[in-house]
């Protein structure tokens, strides 16, 4: 097992460095360059785990990629099969550690006319998997989970998919989704490329949009109003172009370096060329209502979505109370979030974040047991955290990462600020999304060294 011991950082942190491509955009990059009908190719992929796992799934069931072999390859080329050219795949997918990958998969195996069957890593085995299959089943897919172990009534991987025949295509949805969630509404948008009828979503409030962003590119006839988006298949030739893609850099990545820089004082650092979509820029506008110094330079385009440089430094922080529609735009940030309020003056709380109970950890509870081993006082309530910001040291302690890449780096960025080494158990996780994070950090100045545990 792998840990990371970090060492205080006594000196500003400054410096100009990438991040890996967005992890979710990643996905569906490949996923849709797989149903094209030619060659696209995807550039800037940074063979984060979780990407990987999609990648790999969809070369099992037939699709060439050149480049994904080669961790340095920047570039992966992906042939398109078209919409029915994928095949029965011989072996389970394994979608590792990746929730978007099961999800999304679920909802393009779901109309396939063979069996497949997803499964994943502890952490995904224990994830919910009911939000997708109940809306898939209801327009007569046919899907089977494994009870899941603490929630009544839900279902978990592995998931057996399929198969969908021909007399009985998927039929038209219209679903309410009870939570905001990019991954369901993918699945459900993904199912309904094939179905005979219009697939409507209505969610509380909107999730990432990439998926929409990328089939509507590719000519797909969607169209969304606030948080409702419509896919309907009738009059579509059933045909995407081969597309070119940058992929821009991940903010969910961006948000750890850019909260190191506002955490250590006299920090200057500037991330680039960061993936700016509102409904993931979150993090940098409550960081700014806290009294972060952010500065976001816009550099255009890349890949149909906006794309900006992201300069951060050290200002004094005041507490904020965070919920609404501001949680499925931050929500892979609440983690490194709660480190930005352990400095604010005040009491941070986070509010209708539920869904954290749900990810690759249960993170409300990981993260208040990772601030307290900081010295942090906090408070855990069924959907957020208070947490009081403080001066002075955090105390130096050992931690483990539950398995949670977010944990990990968040509790790498906490140790930038204690008053002693910190040890983070089990962090070989952090390659799931951000591959080169110990680099990167170093890049800016910090001491941190990965160790084999014994
Ligand atoms: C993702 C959606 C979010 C997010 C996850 C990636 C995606 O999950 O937390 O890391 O790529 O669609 P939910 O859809 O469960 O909110």
């Amino acid at each position: 097992m792998l840990r990371l011991v970090v060492t205080p950082q006594r000196a500003p942190l400054v410096g100009s460095v990438p991040v890996p491509s967005d992890k979710s955009i990643g996905h569906r990059a490949l996923l849709f360059a797989a149903l094209t009908n030619g060659t696209c190719e995807i550039r800037g992929f940074s063979h984060g785990e979780d990407n990987v796992s999609t990648a790999r799934a969809l070369a099992a069931m037939g699709v060439a990629l050149e480049g994904l072999d080669d961790p340095s390859a920047r570039t992966v080329r992906v042939r398109g099969v078209g919409l029915f050219g994928l095949r029965e795949p011989s072996a389970p997918l394994d979608c590792g550690n990746s929730g978007t990958t099961m999800r999304l998969l679920c909802g393009l195996l779901a109309a396939q006319p063979f069996v497949s069957a997803l499964v994943g890593d502890a952490s995904l085995s224990r994830r919910p998997m009911l939000r997708v299959v109940a809306p898939l089943r209801e327009r007569g897919a046919k899907i089977e989970g494994a009870a899941h172990a603490k929630r009544a009534g839900d279902l978990t991987a592995p998931l057996v998919v399929g198969p969908c025949d021909e007399e009985t295509a998927l039929r038209a949805l219209h679903h309410s989704s009870a939570v905001a969630s990019a991954q369901v509404k993918s699945a459900l948008l993904l199912s309904g490329l094939y179905a005979h009828g219009e697939t409507v979503i209505h969610e509380p409030t909107v999730s990432r949009d990439h998926t929409e962003r990328l089939l509507a590119s590719l000519g797909v006839p969607l169209a969304t109003l606030g948080s409702i988006v419509s896919l309907d298949p009738s009059g579509w030739s059933g045909q995407m172009p081969a597309f070119e893609a940058d992929l821009p850099g991940d903010p969910s990545a961006a948000a750890f370096l850019q909260v190191a820089g506002n955490l250590v004082p006299g920090s200057q650092i500037t991330i680039r060329a960061v993936c700016t979509n509102p409904t993931r820029t979150g993090l940098f506008e409550i960081a700014r209502d806290m009294g972060a110094g952010i500065e976001v330079r816009p550099l255009g385009e890349r890949g149909g979505e906006p794309v900006a440089d992201v300069h951060a430094w050290h200002e004094p922080l005041r507490a904020l109370t965070v919920g609404g529609e501001l949680v499925p735009r931050a929500i892979d940030e609440i983690p490194i979030l709660c480190a930005l309020a352990v400095r604010a003056s005040g009491v941070t709380k986070i509010r209708d974040a539920e869904e954290l109970r749900v990810k690759e950890s249960d993170r409300l509870a990981t993260m208040a047991k990772v601030l307290r081993a900081f010295g942090v006082a906090c408070e855990e309530s069924e959907g957020g955290l208070d947490i009081e910001g403080r001066e002075g040291p955090l105390t130096a302690c050992r931690v483990s990462s539950e398995g949670d890449h977010r944990i990990a780096m968040t509790a790498a960025v906490l140790g930038l600020l204690a008053d002693g080494p910190v040890t983070i158990d089990d962090v070989a996780c952090i390659g799931t999304s951000f591959p080169r994070f110990v680099g990167t950090l170093r890049a800016l100045g910090a001491s941190l060294a990965v160790e084999e545990a014994p």
